[in-house]
Protein backbone atom coordinates (compact mmCIF):
# COMPACT_ATOMS: atom_id res chain seq x y z
CA UNK A 1 0.00 0.00 0.00
CA UNK A 2 1.56 3.42 -0.99
CA UNK A 3 0.78 6.49 0.70
CA UNK A 4 -0.21 9.32 -2.15
CA UNK A 5 -1.11 13.05 -1.05
CA UNK A 6 -3.80 14.66 -3.29
CA UNK A 7 -4.37 18.00 -3.31
CA UNK A 8 -7.52 19.82 -4.43
CA UNK A 9 -8.85 16.69 -3.07
CA UNK A 10 -12.23 18.09 -2.10
CA UNK A 11 -13.91 18.59 -5.05
CA UNK A 12 -13.06 18.24 -9.00
CA UNK A 13 -10.63 15.53 -10.17
CA UNK A 14 -8.96 15.77 -7.28
CA UNK A 15 -11.79 14.29 -5.14
CA UNK A 16 -12.36 11.76 -7.57
CA UNK A 17 -9.16 10.62 -8.15
CA UNK A 18 -8.60 10.49 -4.23
CA UNK A 19 -11.68 8.22 -4.45
CA UNK A 20 -10.19 5.87 -7.00
CA UNK A 21 -6.93 5.67 -5.35
CA UNK A 22 -8.64 5.20 -1.58
CA UNK A 23 -11.25 2.65 -3.46
CA UNK A 24 -8.18 0.39 -4.42
CA UNK A 25 -6.07 0.20 -1.30
CA UNK A 26 -4.17 3.15 -0.99
CA UNK A 27 -3.49 5.22 1.53
CA UNK A 28 -5.08 8.91 0.71
CA UNK A 29 -3.72 11.64 1.90
CA UNK A 30 -6.10 14.39 1.02
CA UNK A 31 -5.77 18.04 0.83
CA UNK A 32 -8.67 20.78 0.50
CA UNK A 33 -8.23 24.60 0.83
CA UNK A 34 -11.03 24.21 3.54
CA UNK A 35 -11.15 21.92 6.42
CA UNK A 36 -14.82 21.47 6.07
CA UNK A 37 -14.17 20.04 2.75
CA UNK A 38 -11.43 17.63 3.48
CA UNK A 39 -13.36 16.37 6.25
CA UNK A 40 -16.44 15.94 4.46
CA UNK A 41 -14.94 14.65 1.22
CA UNK A 42 -12.90 11.84 3.41
CA UNK A 43 -16.17 10.80 5.51
CA UNK A 44 -17.60 10.52 1.87
CA UNK A 45 -14.72 8.25 0.87
CA UNK A 46 -14.91 6.22 3.65
CA UNK A 47 -18.30 6.09 3.97
CA UNK A 48 -17.83 4.48 0.16
CA UNK A 49 -15.31 2.22 0.77
CA UNK A 50 -15.34 0.93 4.20
CA UNK A 51 -11.69 0.08 5.68
CA UNK A 52 -10.92 2.73 2.80
CA UNK A 53 -7.58 5.02 4.99
CA UNK A 54 -8.11 8.80 4.11
CA UNK A 55 -6.32 11.12 5.99
CA UNK A 56 -7.77 15.10 5.41
CA UNK A 57 -5.20 18.17 5.69
CA UNK A 58 -5.85 21.48 4.68
CA UNK A 59 -4.58 24.91 3.72
CA UNK A 60 -5.30 27.17 0.84
CA UNK A 61 -2.63 27.29 -1.61
CA UNK A 62 -2.34 30.90 -2.86
CA UNK A 63 0.30 32.06 0.05
CA UNK A 64 3.44 30.43 0.39
CA UNK A 65 3.04 30.59 4.32
CA UNK A 66 -0.05 28.62 4.37
CA UNK A 67 2.28 26.14 2.24
CA UNK A 68 4.94 26.12 4.57
CA UNK A 69 2.40 25.30 7.50
CA UNK A 70 0.96 22.26 5.35
CA UNK A 71 4.14 20.83 4.94
CA UNK A 72 5.01 20.74 8.43
CA UNK A 73 1.93 19.18 9.33
CA UNK A 74 2.16 16.66 6.48
CA UNK A 75 6.10 15.81 7.44
CA UNK A 76 4.75 15.57 10.89
CA UNK A 77 2.09 13.36 10.09
CA UNK A 78 3.18 11.29 7.58
CA UNK A 79 6.66 9.84 7.43
CA UNK A 80 6.94 8.33 3.97
CA UNK A 81 4.63 9.84 1.06
CA UNK A 82 4.98 7.80 -1.91
CA UNK A 83 3.35 9.90 -4.57
CA UNK A 84 2.61 13.55 -4.37
CA UNK A 85 -0.43 14.29 -7.08
CA UNK A 86 -0.52 18.46 -7.60
CA UNK A 87 -4.64 18.41 -8.29
CA UNK A 88 -5.54 21.77 -7.05
CA UNK A 89 -5.66 24.70 -9.60
CA UNK A 90 -7.07 27.47 -10.44
CA UNK A 91 -8.54 29.09 -13.52
CA UNK A 92 -9.62 32.48 -13.20
CA UNK A 93 -12.85 33.92 -14.67
CA UNK A 94 -12.52 37.73 -13.49
CA UNK A 95 -10.67 39.98 -16.46
CA UNK A 96 -9.21 41.53 -12.85
CA UNK A 97 -5.54 40.43 -12.11
CA UNK A 98 -5.80 39.26 -8.45
CA UNK A 99 -3.08 39.30 -5.94
CA UNK A 100 -2.54 36.71 -3.35
CA UNK A 101 -1.57 37.91 0.09
CA UNK A 102 1.97 37.44 -0.94
CA UNK A 103 1.30 40.38 -3.40
CA UNK A 104 1.75 37.20 -6.49
CA UNK A 105 -0.66 37.01 -9.56
CA UNK A 106 -3.19 34.23 -7.66
CA UNK A 107 -2.63 32.11 -10.97
CA UNK A 108 0.93 31.50 -11.01
CA UNK A 109 0.66 31.19 -7.13
CA UNK A 110 -1.39 28.30 -6.89
CA UNK A 111 -0.80 26.61 -9.98
CA UNK A 112 2.82 26.95 -10.12
CA UNK A 113 4.59 28.32 -6.59
CA UNK A 114 3.11 26.18 -4.47
CA UNK A 115 3.72 22.93 -6.22
CA UNK A 116 7.06 23.98 -6.64
CA UNK A 117 7.47 24.78 -3.09
CA UNK A 118 5.61 21.92 -1.51
CA UNK A 119 7.57 19.27 -3.29
CA UNK A 120 10.50 20.80 -2.21
CA UNK A 121 9.60 20.99 1.28
CA UNK A 122 8.07 17.33 1.13
CA UNK A 123 11.28 15.96 -0.21
CA UNK A 124 12.51 13.97 3.04
CA UNK A 125 9.33 12.09 3.04
CA UNK A 126 9.60 11.23 -0.55
CA UNK A 127 13.03 10.52 -0.56
CA UNK A 128 12.24 7.59 2.73
CA UNK A 129 10.31 6.14 -0.43
CA UNK A 130 11.91 3.10 -2.15
CA UNK A 131 10.48 4.94 -5.60
CA UNK A 132 8.68 7.70 -5.12
CA UNK A 133 6.65 9.68 -7.74
CA UNK A 134 6.25 14.08 -8.18
CA UNK A 135 3.05 14.16 -10.80
CA UNK A 136 2.50 17.67 -11.36
CA UNK A 137 -0.89 19.04 -13.46
CA UNK A 138 -0.02 20.93 -16.30
CA UNK A 139 -1.98 21.44 -19.55
CA UNK A 140 -1.88 21.03 -23.51
CA UNK A 141 -3.58 24.71 -23.04
CA UNK A 142 0.50 25.76 -22.57
CA UNK A 143 1.07 24.65 -26.30
CA UNK A 144 1.66 27.70 -28.84
CA UNK A 145 -1.45 26.89 -30.94
CA UNK A 146 -4.01 26.18 -28.05
CA UNK A 147 -7.47 28.09 -28.42
CA UNK A 148 -7.60 31.87 -27.12
CA UNK A 149 -4.80 33.93 -26.60
CA UNK A 150 -1.11 32.49 -26.78
CA UNK A 151 1.18 31.66 -24.08
CA UNK A 152 3.49 34.10 -23.28
CA UNK A 153 5.48 34.28 -20.18
CA UNK A 154 8.02 37.13 -20.05
CA UNK A 155 9.83 35.88 -16.93
CA UNK A 156 10.84 40.18 -16.20
CA UNK A 157 7.28 40.30 -15.62
CA UNK A 158 5.65 37.18 -14.22
CA UNK A 159 3.12 38.89 -12.35
CA UNK A 160 1.64 40.15 -15.58
CA UNK A 161 1.61 43.40 -14.37
CA UNK A 162 1.05 44.30 -17.89
CA UNK A 163 -1.39 42.51 -20.46
CA UNK A 164 -3.38 40.16 -17.72
CA UNK A 165 -5.90 38.29 -19.18
CA UNK A 166 -6.91 34.78 -16.92
CA UNK A 167 -6.40 32.79 -20.24
CA UNK A 168 -2.58 34.36 -20.63
CA UNK A 169 -2.58 33.86 -17.03
CA UNK A 170 -3.29 30.04 -17.28
CA UNK A 171 -1.46 29.46 -19.98
CA UNK A 172 1.63 30.43 -18.40
CA UNK A 173 1.35 28.86 -15.12
CA UNK A 174 1.12 25.76 -17.11
CA UNK A 175 4.11 26.46 -18.68
CA UNK A 176 5.83 27.34 -15.39
CA UNK A 177 4.93 23.91 -14.06
CA UNK A 178 6.79 21.71 -17.25
CA UNK A 179 9.96 23.71 -16.28
CA UNK A 180 9.43 22.99 -12.77
CA UNK A 181 8.93 19.50 -13.58
CA UNK A 182 11.89 19.00 -16.47
CA UNK A 183 14.15 20.94 -13.93
CA UNK A 184 12.70 18.86 -10.83
CA UNK A 185 13.50 15.54 -13.09
CA UNK A 186 17.26 16.97 -13.90
CA UNK A 187 17.91 17.28 -10.24
CA UNK A 188 16.29 14.40 -9.69
CA UNK A 189 18.23 11.92 -11.51
CA UNK A 190 19.74 9.07 -10.10
CA UNK A 191 17.87 9.13 -7.23
CA UNK A 192 14.29 7.52 -5.72
CA UNK A 193 11.76 10.37 -6.55
CA UNK A 194 10.77 10.83 -9.92
CA UNK A 195 9.13 14.29 -10.87
CA UNK A 196 6.21 13.71 -14.13
CA UNK A 197 3.30 16.28 -15.32
CA UNK A 198 0.46 15.25 -16.83
CA UNK A 199 -2.77 16.94 -18.76
CA UNK A 200 -5.78 15.23 -18.09
CA UNK A 201 -7.60 16.77 -21.23
CA UNK A 202 -10.42 18.87 -21.73
CA UNK A 203 -12.53 17.75 -18.93
CA UNK A 204 -15.75 20.17 -19.55
CA UNK A 205 -17.60 18.65 -16.14
CA UNK A 206 -14.86 19.95 -13.38
CA UNK A 207 -13.36 22.85 -15.71
CA UNK A 208 -17.42 23.75 -15.38
CA UNK A 209 -17.07 24.40 -11.55
CA UNK A 210 -15.61 27.73 -12.03
CA UNK A 211 -17.28 28.75 -15.00
CA UNK A 212 -20.81 31.20 -14.40
CA UNK A 213 -24.08 31.25 -16.28
CA UNK A 214 -24.31 30.77 -19.42
CA UNK A 215 -21.54 29.66 -20.28
CA UNK A 216 -21.55 26.83 -17.50
CA UNK A 217 -24.62 25.78 -18.76
CA UNK A 218 -22.82 25.13 -21.93
CA UNK A 219 -19.95 23.01 -20.89
CA UNK A 220 -22.15 20.95 -18.58
CA UNK A 221 -24.83 20.32 -21.21
CA UNK A 222 -23.41 20.72 -24.93
CA UNK A 223 -19.15 20.35 -24.16
CA UNK A 224 -19.63 17.28 -22.23
CA UNK A 225 -21.04 15.44 -25.38
CA UNK A 226 -18.33 16.90 -27.89
CA UNK A 227 -16.01 14.28 -29.26
CA UNK A 228 -13.16 16.12 -27.69
CA UNK A 229 -14.43 15.87 -24.15
CA UNK A 230 -12.96 13.89 -21.75
CA UNK A 231 -15.48 12.47 -18.86
CA UNK A 232 -14.36 12.58 -15.41
CA UNK A 233 -13.08 8.87 -14.97
CA UNK A 234 -10.57 8.76 -18.29
CA UNK A 235 -9.42 11.97 -16.61
CA UNK A 236 -9.08 10.11 -12.97
CA UNK A 237 -7.81 7.09 -15.21
CA UNK A 238 -4.41 9.81 -16.06
CA UNK A 239 -4.02 10.67 -12.72
CA UNK A 240 -4.02 7.18 -11.05
CA UNK A 241 -2.00 5.80 -13.90
CA UNK A 242 0.67 8.52 -13.23
CA UNK A 243 0.65 7.66 -9.35
CA UNK A 244 0.76 4.23 -9.17
CA UNK A 245 1.25 2.64 -13.15
CA UNK A 246 4.48 -0.31 -13.09
CA UNK A 247 4.93 0.81 -16.46
CA UNK A 248 6.10 4.47 -14.80
CA UNK A 249 8.69 3.05 -12.71
CA UNK A 250 11.65 4.85 -12.82
CA UNK A 251 10.35 6.73 -15.42
CA UNK A 252 11.31 10.68 -15.04
CA UNK A 253 10.59 14.24 -16.74
CA UNK A 254 7.93 13.18 -18.96
CA UNK A 255 4.61 14.82 -20.26
CA UNK A 256 1.69 12.37 -20.31
CA UNK A 257 -2.05 12.49 -21.17
CA UNK A 258 -4.38 9.54 -21.77
CA UNK A 259 -2.02 7.46 -20.29
CA UNK A 260 1.07 7.57 -22.80
CA UNK A 261 3.93 10.08 -23.04
CA UNK A 262 3.01 12.91 -25.35
CA UNK A 263 4.86 16.25 -26.89
CA UNK A 264 4.96 19.44 -24.61
CA UNK A 265 6.15 22.69 -26.65
CA UNK A 266 9.72 23.86 -27.75
CA UNK A 267 9.82 26.15 -25.09
CA UNK A 268 8.58 23.89 -22.14
CA UNK A 269 12.25 22.52 -23.09
CA UNK A 270 14.16 25.86 -23.30
CA UNK A 271 16.53 24.87 -19.92
CA UNK A 272 17.87 28.21 -20.21
CA UNK A 273 14.24 29.88 -19.62
CA UNK A 274 13.43 26.74 -17.06
CA UNK A 275 16.83 27.62 -14.99
CA UNK A 276 15.69 31.24 -14.70
CA UNK A 277 12.36 30.57 -13.54
CA UNK A 278 13.79 28.12 -11.14
CA UNK A 279 15.51 30.57 -9.64
CA UNK A 280 12.82 32.91 -9.91
CA UNK A 281 10.74 30.45 -7.80
CA UNK A 282 13.01 30.28 -5.37
CA UNK A 283 13.29 33.76 -4.50
CA UNK A 284 9.54 33.72 -4.56
CA UNK A 285 8.62 31.22 -2.50
CA UNK A 286 11.88 31.38 -0.09
CA UNK A 287 12.97 27.97 -0.77
CA UNK A 288 16.28 26.88 -1.70
CA UNK A 289 16.31 23.49 -3.64
CA UNK A 290 19.09 21.18 -1.70
CA UNK A 291 22.02 20.86 -3.37
N1 LIG B 1 -10.82 20.31 -16.23
C1 LIG B 1 -10.04 20.44 -17.28
O1 LIG B 1 -10.49 20.50 -18.43
C2 LIG B 1 -8.54 20.51 -17.11
C3 LIG B 1 -7.72 20.44 -18.24
C4 LIG B 1 -6.34 20.51 -18.08
C5 LIG B 1 -5.80 20.64 -16.81
N2 LIG B 1 -6.63 20.71 -15.73
C6 LIG B 1 -6.03 20.84 -14.41
O2 LIG B 1 -6.44 19.75 -13.61
C7 LIG B 1 -6.51 20.16 -12.24
C8 LIG B 1 -7.88 19.85 -11.67
O3 LIG B 1 -8.85 20.47 -12.49
P1 LIG B 1 -10.41 20.39 -12.15
O4 LIG B 1 -11.10 20.40 -13.45
O5 LIG B 1 -10.69 19.33 -11.18
O6 LIG B 1 -10.61 21.83 -11.47
P2 LIG B 1 -11.68 22.27 -10.40
O7 LIG B 1 -12.89 21.41 -10.45
O8 LIG B 1 -11.84 23.74 -10.60
O9 LIG B 1 -10.93 21.98 -9.01
C9 LIG B 1 -9.86 22.76 -8.65
C10 LIG B 1 -9.37 22.29 -7.29
O10 LIG B 1 -8.27 23.12 -6.90
C11 LIG B 1 -8.56 23.64 -5.61
N3 LIG B 1 -7.98 24.95 -5.41
C12 LIG B 1 -8.08 26.04 -6.19
N4 LIG B 1 -7.46 27.09 -5.61
C13 LIG B 1 -6.97 26.65 -4.42
C14 LIG B 1 -6.25 27.25 -3.37
N5 LIG B 1 -5.92 28.56 -3.37
N6 LIG B 1 -5.90 26.50 -2.30
C15 LIG B 1 -6.24 25.20 -2.25
N7 LIG B 1 -6.92 24.57 -3.22
C16 LIG B 1 -7.29 25.29 -4.30
C17 LIG B 1 -10.08 23.73 -5.54
O11 LIG B 1 -10.48 23.83 -4.20
P3 LIG B 1 -11.80 24.71 -3.79
O12 LIG B 1 -12.94 23.76 -3.84
O13 LIG B 1 -11.50 25.20 -2.41
O14 LIG B 1 -11.93 25.82 -4.78
C18 LIG B 1 -10.45 22.42 -6.22
O15 LIG B 1 -10.33 21.33 -5.33
C19 LIG B 1 -6.17 21.66 -12.22
O16 LIG B 1 -4.81 21.82 -11.96
C20 LIG B 1 -6.46 22.08 -13.66
O17 LIG B 1 -5.74 23.21 -14.04
C21 LIG B 1 -7.99 20.64 -15.84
Amino acid sequence: MSTILVTGGGRGLGRATAEKLARSGHHVVLHARRAEAADAAAAAIRAASPGAQVTPHAADLSTMGAVRSLAGELLAAHERLDAVLHVAGVMQQSETRRLTADGYEETLAVNALAPFLLTGLLLPALERSPAARVVNVSSRLHLPDSRGPSVDLDLDDPMLERGYGPDRAYKNSKLAVLWVTYEQARRLAGGAVTANAVCPGFVPLTASDSAHGAKRLFMRTILVRMPFAVSVDEATDSFVFMATDPSLDGASGGFYGERHPIESSPESHDAAKAARFWALAERLTGFAWPA
